[in-house]
C-alpha cells in the first residue's frame, strides 16, 4: 500500500463564485501553483459538493444569487467535520462592518476584489501550510497521548506479569524436581507433562506481557535485518497460504541496527500473520527495507551530525484494512477484532514493546479497504566485529561447585535449590542481598558463583550485585530475575554480571548458563562495578 504525505498530497480547493470569470482565473492560478481545484457556481452548489469530497479550503465569494457567502459560511461551519475547515472569502465589499460579517459567520481570512491572483496563490499556500502545520501538531499530540495510555497499561500488565511468572517458577521447578526424582512418573499417565505443558504455553503468555510492558531484556548486537527478513520469508512461503503472494523490496545498503534477531523475527512474523488474516481471499504482502535520514514526517527526533539516521522496515498488506478506532487502538494489549479463539490481541502489543526496547518507533497507515502497512524504524549502528555472536558451546550440564543462590522467595528458593543439587552442585542460600553479603565475605574463596534474584526488599539485587563487586572483583554473578529495570541501571547490571536469565527460564538453561560462567576464562572478569563498556565476551547469556 503506497501513502502519500500531508506535503506530496494536492492540496484541494474548492472556488465558489457565481462569477465565471472568477472561477477560470482562480483554477488557471491556483492549478499552475500545483493545487487541484473543483469549481462550484454558488452556495447551494458548494453544499452539495461537500457532500462527497473534503477540500483542504474553500475560497467564497460573498455577493451570490439564492444563498449569499455569509451564509454559506455559516451552513459550512455547521457541518460535522467541517468546523475547522479554512474559509477565504472573496469579497468586493471592504467595510469594516462586512468584515465583521464573514467572521462572524466563520471566515478565517479574506482578500478584496479585484483579486491579484499572485497574492491569492500565496495566501492559499501560507493557508494550507498551516493547516498542514496543526494537523501535524494534532496527530502527535494524540500520538503522545496514546503513547502515555500505552506506557501506564504496560506498567500495571508488568507488575501482574511479574508475579505471575514467579508463580509459574515454582510450578516449573518442583515439576521438574519430581521429574527427576520419580523419571518413570511421566510415563503413561504421570500428568507432569500436562504440567510443564500448561507452564510453557503460561510462560509463552507472561513473556508477551513482559515483552509489552519491556520487562524483557533485547539481547542486542549489530544485525543485518535484511537476514532477518529473508529468514522469515523463508518461514512464511511455507506456511502462508498460496494466494498470498510475499514481495521482499530490500535495500542492499543497508545500514546495520543494533537488535535482538530473535524479537526481530518475531516482530515480522506477527506483522506477517496480522497482514494473512488481513487478507482471507488473497492478496499482496510486501516487506521492504530501507535508510532513512530525515523525520519522515513521523515525528522521529532529528538526526544529529553524529547519527547515521534510521533503518525503515515495512510490512504491508492489500487486505481490508482497519477503521480509524481500530487503528487508534491496536497496540494496546488484548485488543482483537478477530472471532474468540482466533486472537489473543497480545501480537503488537508486542511488536510495540520490543520497538520501544530497541529505542525505535513504530507507525500504523490502514485505509479501509484498501490495506495496511506498519513502519517501523530502529536507529542504524556502525558494525562493531567485536560484538558479533559467539558460537554456541555445547557444554556439559551440572557439577560439583559451590554455588550461593539468593531470592527473597522462599518457594524459588527450596526448589531451585533442591533442583541445583540434584545437578550436583552444593548449594548455600540466602533470603536477602545483606544476608548473600555475609555469607560471601565469610566464604568467598569456597563460593564458585552467585545466583541473585534482583527484586528483593532491602538492598535489592542491583546494589547486592555491586556490594558484591567491591568485596570481590572477580567475583561471577548470574543474575536470574523475572523483572530487569530500564536504562542505566540495567547496563550496569548487564556490564557486571555475567549472565542475565529471565525466570522462569527452564533449568537446562539455567544449568548451561552456571556451567557456562564457571567454565569462562577468569581473566574475563569485570574490571570495576560501574564498568560501562561494551558487554563482555564470556557472557554466558550470549552463548546460552
Ligand atoms: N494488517 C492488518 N490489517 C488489518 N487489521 C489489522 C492488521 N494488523 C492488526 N490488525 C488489527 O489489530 C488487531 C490487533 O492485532 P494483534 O496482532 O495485536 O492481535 P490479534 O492478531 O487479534 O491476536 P494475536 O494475539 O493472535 O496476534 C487485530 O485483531 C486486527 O483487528
Ligand atoms: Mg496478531
Amino acid at each position: 500500500m503506497t501513502e502519500k504525505t500531508d506535503q506530496e498530497k494536492k492540496a484541494h480547493i474548492l472556488v465558489v463564485d457565481d462569477d465565471e470569470i472568477i472561477r477560470i482565473a482562480a483554477s488557471e492560478s491556483l492549478t499552475e501553483a500545483g493545487f487541484q481545484v473543483t469549481e462550484a457556481e454558488n452556495g447551494i452548489q458548494a453544499l452539495q459538493v461537500l457532500e462527497d469530497i473534503r477540500p483542504d479550503i474553500i475560497l467564497l465569494d460573498v455577493m451570490m444569487p439564492e444563498m449569499d457567502g455569509f451564509a454559506t459560511a455559516r451552513a459550512v461551519r455547521q457541518r460535522a467535520g467541517f468546523e475547522m475547515i479554512p474559509i477565504l472569502i472573496m469579497t468586493a465589499l471592504d467595510d469594516l462592518e462586512s468584515i465583521n460579517r464573514a467572521y462572524e459567520a466563520g471566515a478565517t481570512d479574506f482578500i478584496t476584489k479585484p483579486i491579484n491572483w499572485v497574492i491569492l496563490v500565496q495566501r492559499v499556500r501560507y493557508m494550507t501550510r498551516s493547516v498542514q502545520i496543526m494537523n501535524a501538531q494534532k496527530r502527535l499530540q494524540a500520538e503522545l497521548q496514546q503513547a502515555q495510555k500505552l506506557e501506564a497499561v504496560a506498567t500495571l500488565v508488568g507488575g501482574l506479569a511479574h508475579d505471575f511468572n514467579n508463580l509459574l517458577h515454582v510450578i516449573l521447578s518442583s515439576a521438574e524436581l519430581i521429574q527427576l526424582n520419580h523419571p518413570n512418573l511421566d510415563r503413561p499417565s504421570g500428568g507432569l507433562g500436562d504440567i510443564t505443558e500448561a507452564v510453557d504455553r503460561g510462560s509463552k503468555l507472561v513473556r508477551q506481557l513482559l515483552t509489552y510492558s519491556r520487562k524483557i531484556k533485547s539481547e542486542k548486537r549489530p544485525i543485518h535485518l535484511n537476514d532477518r527478513v529473508q529468514q522469515v520469508t523463508q518461514l512464511l512461503q511455507r506456511t502462508i497460504p498460496k494466494m498470498i503472494e510475499i514481495e521482499c523490496r530490500l535495500n542492499e545498503d543497508l545500514n546495520w541496527v543494533s537488535a535482538d534477531s530473535i524479537q526481530m523475527e518475531q516482530v515480522l512474523m506477527n506483522l506477517a500473520i496480522n497482514a494473512k488474516d488481513a487478507m482471507p481471499n488473497g492478496g499482496r504482502l510486501v516487506i521492504e527495507t530501507a535508510n532513512v535520514e530525515g523525520s519522515e514526517n513521523v515525528g522521529l527526533p532529528p538526526s544529529t551530525p553524529d547519527s547515521l539516521g534510521w533503518v525503515r522496515l515495512t510490512v504491508s498488506d492489500n487486505g481490508h484494512g482497519m477503521e480509524k478506532e481500530t487503528r487508534r487502538q491496536v497496540f494496546e494489549p488484548f485488543f482483537s477484532t478477530k472471532a474468540p479463539g482466533k486472537g489473543t490481541g497480545l501480537g503488537l502489543s508486542m511488536v510495540h514493546g520490543i520497538i520501544q526496547n530497541h529505542d525505535g518507533k513504530i507507525v500504523c497507515r490502514s485505509t479501509p479497504g484498501q490495506g495496511t502497512a506498519f513502519h517501523i524504524y530502529l536507529p542504524a549502528v556502525e558494525i562493531a566485529q567485536e560484538n558479533a555472536r559467539p558460537a554456541e558451546k555445547q557444554n556439559r550440564v551440572g557439577g560439583n561447585e559451590i554455588l550461593l543462590l539468593v531470592d527473597d522467595d522462599e518457594t524459588t528458593l527450596n526448589t531451585g535449590k533442591k533442583q541445583l543439587e540434584k545437578a550436583g552442585y552444593t548449594v548455600i542460600t540466602a533470603t536477602d542481598g545483606e544476608k548473600a553479603l555475609k555469607i560471601y565475605n565469610a566464604q568467598k574463596d569456597a563460593i564458585d558463583l552467585i545466583l541473585l534474584d534482583l527484586m528483593m526488599p532491602g538492598m535489592g539485587g542491583a546494589n547486592c550485585l555491586q556490594a558484591l563487586l567491591r568485596l570481590d572483583p572477580e567475583v561471577k554473578v548470574i543474575i536470574t530475575s523475572g523483572h530487569y529495570p530500564e536504562g542505566q541501571r540495567l547496563q550496569i547490571i548487564e556490564e557486571c554480571a555475567r549472565a542475565c536469565l529471565h525466570k522462569p527460564d527452564p533449568s537446562s538453561r539455567l544449568l548451561a548458563a552456571i556451567r557456562n560462567v564457571l567454565d569462562a576464562n577468569a581473566s574475563a572478569a569485570p574490571s570495576s562495578a560501574t564498568s560501562t563498556e561494551s558487554p563482555r565476551p564470556n557472557r554466558a547469556s550470549d552463548a546460552a
